[in-house]
């Protein structure tokens, strides 16, 4: 096919589904991927994590936890890959709710799916950026060993992380486009440095024996073995998450109904081998006083340091954090592109600023300084007390478990028309559908308790605070009197045929739109 007749395609399937093309289509699938691939961010995102797979099993958690763990999201990201291959729009998982769910229920569900979704999203911004300023913090302290950062200084870091992001996601869509080829092999020799340059570097008295890398299991926490085992998971949920990503630039991705499903479920594969070749890497060269690593102030970076000595291990870790800091503006762009959406729908509150569609950078400038405040108002818990921003890590697993768990559900339990699109795993769509809801499920009640068995309030699990909390006010929101959801939220509206948002016309003509949709289509076209 020639390049004009894929982009007739993608808009006429767009088109089909209800909405026009407003974003240009400047993502190829190579950089689709990109996108989940560096939202994943391997090396950095392990780094930000290993925290939650030390204390609770060691090296066994991270080897083990890592494999079992992989097994499961594959399954979750080829249930949605078959979802986004049918309808790839950007509202993504919420759009699906809608039209897979039965009419009685589906302005509720997918107003529930909207919402957790927009929370996992920028929890997830918050994560990476706060990762990100903890790294910054160590590379200070791999320089100059005195200086350890304090949670206000770390604190300090993070909001400047985030306002950089918002300005760079305020650019034009071409510029983020061409850098996620940058991403991907950043992302790459990050991982084979690891990978080949670690146990070759390693000192002999900081390598470890075969069956202490593979086989010790070291719980430190508390909690019995097994429970601390499942807890040690949240380092690859949260490294091998948010590939809903792919999904909510699906409007600006060409040959999107079959690049979006490839880049999901290629992201996760790849992202599971070569993280669990870097785990091996990292128990087989860690040492094996892990107390020290866990009380360091990035274990990580204390490895790095052992293995490669201060100078070598400044340069690699500058490239963790640029790989970070990366991460974090792929998180904005697709936290953005997910707000949009959803406000184009009318349901975030303030609804009609957050819609609009900057004229000048082509690009949703309200929705990114949207989820660049909220996402410093998630950071404010880092001072809450030293456990009180994990939350935000499982914040960001849970609320995204919600919003995925939902729509493929309804695609089984609701009569619906599902038609499935060029991926689909035919008579494996239901097995696998079902063990990736009940993981989701079972993975979202474990999270939803402390990490520690003495729970004071610093120690508290602030995720069924936060998690809680926003999907209470948006079922208070929902059922309120007269300006609630349930008088005048119908899902996602059609937009086709609609003035651009940039021209800031009201929704309300959204509903005399759609009927005359086709017709102002072809006008659009030919204008083109
Ligand atoms: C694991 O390693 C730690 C630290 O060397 C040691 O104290 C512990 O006994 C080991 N546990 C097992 C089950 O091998």
């Amino acid at each position: 096919m020639t390049k004009e007749a894929i982009e007739r395609a993608d808009e006429q399937l767009l088109a089909e589904l209800g909405y026009k093309q407003e974003f240009k289509r400047a993502f190829t699938p190579l950089e689709v991927f990109g996108i989940a691939f560096s939202i994943i961010g391997l090396l950095p995102s392990i780094a930000s994590v290993l925290l939650y797979s030390l204390p609770n099993g060691g090296p066994s958690a991270m080897v083990w936890g890592w494999a079992v763990a992989s097994f499961f999201i594959l399954c979750i990201g080829m249930s949605m890959a078959e979802l986004a291959s049918a309808a790839p729009t950007s509202g993504g998982l919420y759009f699906w709710t809608h039209s897979l769910s039965s009419p009685r229920c589906r302005n509720l569900l997918s107003w529930i799916v909207g919402y957790a979704n927009t929370i996992g999203s920028i929890a997830s911004v918050a994560s990476i950026d706060w990762g990100c300023a903890v790294q910054v913090a160590a590379a200070i302290n791999i320089g100059n060993q005195s200086f350890v950062a304090t949670q206000a200084q770390t604190f300090g870091i993070y909001v400047a992380i985030i306002f950089s992001h918002a300005a760079i996601c305020s650019l034009g869509t071409n510029v983020l486009a061409r850098l996620q080829n940058l991403y991907i092999v950043l992302n790459f020799c990050l991982c084979f440095i690891v990978i080949i340059g670690l146990p070759a570097a390693t000192p002999k008295e900081y390598m470890n024996s075969a069956s202490f890398a593979l086989g010790n299991f070291s719980n430190v926490n508390g909690w019995p073995s097994g429970y601390a085992f499942i807890l040690s998971l949240l380092s690859p949920l949260w490294t091998i998450c948010s590939f809903d990503s792919s999904v909510h630039i699906s409007e600006e991705a060409s040959n999107a109904a079959t690049a979006v499903p490839w880049a999901i479920v290629s992201a996760i594969g790849i992202a599971g081998i070569l993280g669990w070749a870097i785990n091996v890497a990292l128990a087989f060269c860690m040492g094996t006083d892990l107390t020290s690593l866990i009380d360091s102030p990035q274990p990580m970076a204390q490895i790095f340091l052992n293995s490669f000595g201060q100078t070598r291990t400044l340069v690699v870790w500058s490239f963790v954090v640029l790989g970070q800091y990366m991460m974090g503006s792929s998180m904005v762009l697709a936290a953005s592109r997910q707000s949009f959406a959803f406000a184009r729908d009318g349901a975030l509150p303030f609804s009609s600023i957050l819609y609009r569609m900057n004229r000048f950078t082509g690009t949703p400038v309200n929705t990114v300084w949207f989820v660049a405040a909220i996402a410093t108002l998630l950071g404010l818990l880092s001072l809450a007390g030293a456990q009180a921003i994990n939350a935000v890590f499982a914040l960001s697993v849970t609320g995204l478990y919600v919003a995925y768990s939902i729509p493929i559900a309804a695609r089984f339990i609701f009569t619906n028309n599902f038609k499935p699109g060029p991926f689909n795993l035919g008579i494996f769509s239901l097995p696998v559908a079902v063990i990736a809801v009940s993981f989701m499920t079972f993975m979202d009640v474990v999270f939803f308790f402390p990490t520690t068995p003495e729970t004071n309030t610093p120690n508290m699990n602030y995720t069924v605070v936060v998690l809680g909390g926003v999907l209470v006010l948006s079922l208070v929101w929902y059922y309120f009197p007269v300006y609630g959801g349930v008088h005048w939220f119908t899902g996602p509206v059609s937009n086709v045929g609609k003035v651009d948002a940039a021209e800031g016309v009201s929704r309300d003509s959204a509903s005399v739109d759609i009927k005359v949709g086709a017709v102002v289509v072809e006008k659009d076209v030919e204008a083109l």
